[in-house]
């Protein structure tokens, strides 16, 4: 007798090739309006699904998990990070948890370098001088819209996994001298071909860098971790780039610093309350002393099509009865 198909429930509308894929592969339920489901919606997929396939936009907290049915044995969610999702309580119900790794790596390390040159460049607000109002450009001057040189500065990266590593060799090529913090320094050789500087303690290494670049996961242990004083540990002069998770940075009390000029600038790609942004923050942008963008690090065509061949293979892996290539453990 010919297999039951997986019922795949997939929460948002994902590229036509992977959608495809995935209707001849699985019995897949498929968002096609991409209108984000609500708490009520989520706990129904749940409940009827063998495997969820969530984003991060789909809070999958405990008490969605409770509602879960006996059916519902693999999340494989269409995202690297999983901050979304309570993987111990999955896990403690014996559901597997799958995410996306690696396909995002160069596409998020280039706006993070975007950003990186952007902020301190003043890209946003010269741009603005052109398509602003009033004819605000009256021809070049040797004082006007003056930034900051970016070659020969410190960089401090936060978070030195894959992105974080992509950064740095970006960032080598531009001239700034690499350095790091991280729960563990990088093998000997890795750290020799980045040239970068480990730092055991993060207070140090803020209080030297020019520029500090977020790309470590949102993790308990990482929310707030630029904490109001660990930023007041910072230059006057340094900038912050953050294309990881809103929430590892305190994010009013970076505003308050912007605002009280204790910070040159800062360049954020995500959000504490995704999708909404603190309005203090969008009038700093307005006045040009911070680039904001709307969470759109791994936005590329080719990224997002990686992204959904991941979750393929992850859910075929799993449903073939061995472990999926990009299980989260606990
Ligand atoms: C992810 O998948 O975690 C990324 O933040 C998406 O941009």
């Amino acid at each position: 007798m010919a297999r039951r198909k997986p019922l795949v429930v997939v929460t948002r509308k994902l590229p036509d090739t992977v959608e495809t894929r995935m209707r001849e592969l699985f019995d897949a339920q498929l968002n096609h309006d991409d209108i984000p489901m609500d708490q009520a919606a989520l706990v129904e997929a749940v409940k009827r699904a063998d495997v969820l396939v969530p984003t991060l936009t789909d809070r999958i907290d405990n008490a969605v998990l409770s509602q879960a049915g006996e059916n519902l044995r693999l999340i494989a969610s269409f995202s690297n990070g999983v901050d979304h999702i309570d993987v111990a309580s999955a896990l403690a119900r014996g559901i597997t948890v799958t995410n996306t790794p690696g396909v995002l790596t160069e596409d998020t390390a280039d706006m993070t370098m975007a950003l990186i040159l952007s902020v301190p460049r003043r890209l946003a607000e010269g741009s603005q001088v052109l398509l602003g109002e009033q004819d605000d450009w009256s021809g070049w001057s040797p004082t006007w819209m003056l930034g900051r040189r970016i070659w020969g500065k410190r960089l401090g990266i936060i978070g030195m996994g894959r992105i974080g590593q992509a950064v740095a060799r970006r960032a080598r090529a531009f001239g700034l001298q690499i350095h790091y913090h991280n729960r563990r320094p990088l093998p000997g050789a890795v750290e020799e071909a980045l040239e970068a500087t480990y730092w055991d303690s993060l207070d140090q290494m803020l209080a030297r860098m020019d520029i500090v670049s977020v790309n470590c996961p949102h993790t308990p242990a990482t929310f707030h971790l630029l904490s109001a004083r660990r930023l007041k540990l910072m230059k006057r002069e340094a900038y912050v780039v953050n294309t990881a998770r809103g929430e590892v940075i305190d994010e009013n009390a970076l505003t308050r610093m912007l605002e009280a000029g204790e910070l040159a600038g800062a360049g954020l790609d995500v959000f504490e309350q995704e999708p909404a942004v603190n309005p203090k923050l969008l009038r700093l942008a307005r006045q040009g002393k911070v680039v904001l963008l709307p969470h759109m690090g791994s936005a590329t065509l080719e990224g997002r099509v990686d992204m959904g061949e991941k979750v393929i293979v992850n859910i075929k892996t799993f449903m073939d009865g061995h472990r999926p290539p990009d299980r989260v453990l606990p």
